[in-house]
């Protein structure tokens, strides 16, 4: 074996720990690790360059669809002066996809590449149901509106096409958009984002006018369910983002110049974190004063880690809150440098004043403690929020990690599963196909899945070392015999083995099952972050999504609305997520689903799927912009755990509860330590033995009883929705729930009454905490 020069440098180290040491760590035959990118400066994205052998197996013309699309193939010119706009759409497009009239669907992902250029654009793109839009990592791709541009966005990701909760995978990374030939006193805006779950906005800077009083936008999102969204800068313009939408987690934006940085139009409850603020005239500006669905403004906000600079107001009301809450507000580690007004209202009081200071913790609405039911109204001050430094950067942030994209990496970095024999053909066993790939280069090659459905009989071992792309969503289909003995679960992919340490990055997959499936621990996470390298272990725009779609035999057809508990073809997983006690985790834009309607037929569906995420880690863990929806048990589930971050965590009740009560048609477990049930109704979160937990933003949701919708009028369509037992330092900061009688129990006992905290359509509590 000849040694890789790589490794000269560290002979001394090398000696010591001995080779096979080295090679044993990296758990494969690897002779040359991927360390760093070798691809030289002016080479193009690799992305552009591999070989395209994605496919959409359910497609109804699976052979020529076709999954990657390079909008320079389709007549596209990034010439700065050709109108590209109708070479774009065709690139997305093209191939009879989801658009006008279709609503949904699983079957016809694609990915619309874009090349280095200048794309002139006169309408906008429209983004499809299922479309990833990349441009160049490298060299950053513009779309710039001409003078006369007509229509509401630069991209338009809903056009009125899609419904605005179930408009899920869409993901646009690595571009410019810039609005700045768009008369300045028009609303030119950069994106029109009316999305839900599963869909993420990355490394996009908006360039719009700089002209005073100018009418610009950078996103403008009137409504859905979402959503994460990172790494943005705005310049310029009226409103940096102009947001409604349920929820929303958006980490690390930079607004420069903009009147409003952000302008909050209504929400149940939104995280911000990492904000910087340059030159605004307010940072936050939200509605509030709404009391009613009808006019529901800004539930509540979350922010975290800012430094706003030279801007007169930090955040602003448009109206006070009376004590009824209407606004829930937390701040923390915000650091102000000339701002006079850290939080006001508008044309009314300051509620705290600013200058250049440092805000560790302040916040707006009722606060709670541990076992007293009796909240308390603030807008004050309160007790600094407890971060372990484990969660921290170097600067004292939260610490965050942008979804790896390889910019700098060649193409022969890359090893294809398909190149490698791999099917993808949603039929063929592509167990062993996948594992030999891993084996043989995990740590060598970064692995890509191209675009496909990968059936596997047995569980995936995913060494530490590995690095995993995905193409619009690259799914692993659990399937058969091995995974349908709730008895007896076993993982379909298994992420490390216990103690194993190291890098592991998952980008841009979807894990799932093939029904039944009573058995299948969808993804079992074991890695550690090496020492010294915070995030190395974690998952990007990676999501568990179970049933409700073609090939799943999970379908509407099979599973109904009227499936009974004996129906046994309908269990879709024991447990979607675990992460062992080992694990640490940085996972980013995930999503555990358990389809509550059928993405390729339409209907709600009866899916039986035990337990979403459970987590036994030490920590650290970061869960920024996840959600866990329609398990059975509970869909967060921390036991003997420490050290988590959790911001927006988001969560929805299976429909067809109490029929039945869980666990059925599930039973205990206790190799897995299923916690009491609450009554009649799954748990959002529940949290045993566990330290140091900051949940900072949840949204948690009891819409139906048996498919029912009266109980909303009532308030009460669960009694409990979130316990704490036997656990220390756990703190829950802005907290939205839906129609649960009790907002925070403890040990199983309902602590916090909803009618104390109704808040428009959801109910908010701003803190509450027990030391
Ligand atoms: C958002 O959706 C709700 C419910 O569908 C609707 O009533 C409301 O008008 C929408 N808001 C906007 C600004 O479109
Ligand atoms: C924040 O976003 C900027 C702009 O995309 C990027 O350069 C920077 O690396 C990001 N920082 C983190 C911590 O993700």
């Amino acid at each position: 074996m000849r040694l890789p020069s790589l490794y000269t440098s560290f002979f001394p180290l090398l000696t010591l720990l001995g080779l096979s040491t080295l090679v044993s760590a990296l758990g494969t035959s690897c002779s040359a690790p991927v360390t760093s990118g070798t691809a030289a400066a002016s080479a193009p994205f690799w992305l552009e360059q591999i070989q395209h052998q994605g496919s959409a197996p359910f497609n109804p013309n699976p052979s020529g669809y076709q999954v990657f699309r390079n909008v320079k193939n389709f007549g596209a010119k990034g010439d700065g002066v050709t109108d590209d706009t109708a070479a774009i759409n065709a690139a997305i497009s093209s191939g009879n996809r989801c658009g006008n009239g279709c609503g949904q669907s699983s079957v016809s992902p694609a990915v619309v590449y874009f090349p280095a250029g200048t794309y002139l654009v006169s309408s906008p793109v429209i983004s499809y149901y299922y479309t990833q839009l990349i441009g160049d990592a490298k060299h950053v791709p513009t779309i710039i509106a001409s003078a006369n541009f007509q229509g509401i966005a630069i991209i338009d990701a809903d056009p009125g096409w899609y419904v605005n909760q179930n408009n899920f995978y869409h993901s646009i990374r690595n571009f410019i958009l810039d609005t700045s030939r768009i008369p300045a006193s028009t609303s030119g805006t950069g994106i029109h984002w009316q999305v839900s779950q599963a869909t993420s906005l990355i490394n996009i800077v908006f360039q719009m006018s700089t002209a005073a009083g100018n009418a610009h936008q950078g996103i403008w999102m009137e409504n859905g369910s979402g959503g994460y969204m990172g790494d943005l800068v705005f310049n310029g313009g009226k409103f940096g983002m102009w947001v409604g939408n349920q929820q929303f987690t958006v980490r690390n934006i930079t607004i420069n110049n903009a009147q409003i940085g952000v302008f909050g139009l209504w929400n149940w409850g939104w995280t911000f974190q990492g904000v910087t603020i340059n030159n605004c005239q307010i940072g936050f500006q939200l509605t509030t004063g709404g009391t009613t669905q009808d006019n529901q403004g800004v539930g509540g906000e979350a922010i975290i880690d800012v430094v706003a600079t030279n801007t007169p107001t930090f955040v602003q009301f448009t109206q006070p809150s009376d004590g009824s809450l209407h606004g829930a507000l937390v701040l923390n580690n915000i650091k102000l440098n000339n701002v006079p007004t850290a939080v006001g209202v508008a044309n009314g009081a300051t509620l705290l004043s600013g200058g250049t200071t440092t805000i560790n913790s302040w916040a707006q609405g009722n606060v709670y403690t541990g076992t007293n039911s009796g909240g308390q109204f603030i807008q004050s001050g309160i007790n600094a929020i407890s971060k372990d430094g484990s969660l921290l950067d170097s600067a004292g942030r939260i610490f965050g990690k942008t979804h790896p994209q390889y910019a700098n990496y060649a193409p022969d970095q890359f090893i294809s599963v398909k190149s490698q024999g791999a099917k993808g053909d949603g039929q063929t066993d592509d167990t062993a196909a996948i594992q030999n790939v891993l084996n043989q280069f995990s740590g060598c090659k970064i692995i890509f899945f191209d675009a496909g459905v990968y059936v596997v009989t047995n569980t995936i071992t995913i060494p530490a070392g590995t690095q995993i792309v995905g193409e619009a969503w690259s799914t692993i289909l659990g399937s058969g015999s091995a995974f349908t003995d709730y008895n007896n679960p076993r993982p379909v992919i298994q992420a490390g083995t216990a103690g194993s340490t190291g890098v592991l990055e998952i980008t841009d997959m979807i894990f799932s099952t093939r029904g039944p499936a009573a058995g299948a621990v969808v993804v079992e996470w074991n890695v550690h972050d090496p020492a010294g390298q915070q995030g190395a272990a974690g998952t990007w725009d990676t999501h568990i999504i179970l049933g409700g779609k073609d090939g799943t035999n999970l379908q509407a057809s099979q599973c109904p609305t009227s499936t009974s508990t004996g129906n046994n073809n309908c269990f879709a997983a024991f447990l979607g997520l675990h992460l062992t006690a080992q694990s640490s985790a940085y996972l980013e834009g995930l999503w555990v689903w358990t389809a509550d309607h059928d993405l390729d037929s339409g209907p709600q569906l009866n899916l039986w799927t035990g337990r979403g995420i459970m987590s036994e880690s030490q920590g650290p863990v970061w869960l920024i912009g996840t959600a866990s929806e329609h398990a059975i048990i509970y869909q967060y589930y921390l036991n003997n755990a420490k050290n988590h971050y959790m911001g927006l965590i988001q969560t929805e009740t299976p429909y067809f509860q109490p029929n039945p009560v869980p666990p059925a048609p599930f039973i205990t477990n206790t190799a897995y330590k299923d916690p009491a049930f609450g009554p009649g109704a799954a748990w959002a979160l529940t949290v045993t033995n566990s330290q140091n937990i900051l949940v900072y933003g949840a949204g948690l949701y009891s819409f139906f009883q048996n498919y029912g919708q009266d109980c909303l009028n009532t308030f009460n369509c669960q009694q409990q929705i979130v316990n704490v037992d036997s656990s220390s330092s756990i703190a829950i900061y802005l907290l939205s729930t839906v129609a649960s009688q009790y907002q925070i129990s403890v040990n199983s006992q309902g602590i916090v009454p909803n009618s104390a905290n109704r808040n428009g359509f959801a109910q908010t509590l701003t803190s509450w905490t027990r030391t």
